[in-house]
């Protein structure tokens, strides 16, 4: 049997590393960095952690809100998923995870690209 993503990229560290790497680079660009303003970032990096975990077919249940239900609010623009995606494969890249794993986990997360956008 194939092995999930989750253990070719390299578990729990990598994917903690890559979730850190990723909020940092958020938190530091100025076209969506007021829609953090309001939230514990320690809850949400934790529950990222799980969800990309969990994306990646690792041990990890996520026990946060959908994906609809966690961004409705928020009245999101494709150019803010753009950024974000962006963000996310600088900081897959950044962490060693090989190319077919980065496009294996952003083709994912296209996929949750209309409830984000509560398309
Ligand atoms: C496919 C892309 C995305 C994924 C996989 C994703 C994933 C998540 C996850 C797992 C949570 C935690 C929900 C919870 O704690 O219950 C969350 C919350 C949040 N996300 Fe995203 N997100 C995406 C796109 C975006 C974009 C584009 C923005 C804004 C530019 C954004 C802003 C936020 C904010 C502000 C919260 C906190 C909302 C709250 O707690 O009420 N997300 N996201």
């Amino acid at each position: 049997m194939q092995q999930p993503i989750y253990d070719e990229i390299g578990g729990r560290d990598v994917v903690e590393a890559v979730v850190s790497d990723f909020y940092d680079a958020v938190l530091a660009d100025e076209r969506i960095l007021d829609y953090f303003d309001d939230y514990d970032m320690t809850e949400l990096r934790a529950h990222q952690i799980q969800f990309i975990s969990s994306v990646t077919g690792g041990p990890v249940e996520y026990t946060g809100a959908d994906m609809r239900e966690a961004h409705a609010h928020l009245d999101l623009d494709e150019g803010d998923f753009q950024a974000v995606a962006e963000h996310l494969e600088a900081a897959l890249r950044a962490n060693g995870v090989a190319d077919a794993n980065v496009e294996a986990i952003l083709s994912r997360v296209a996929d949750l690209k209309a409830p984000v956008l509560n398309q």
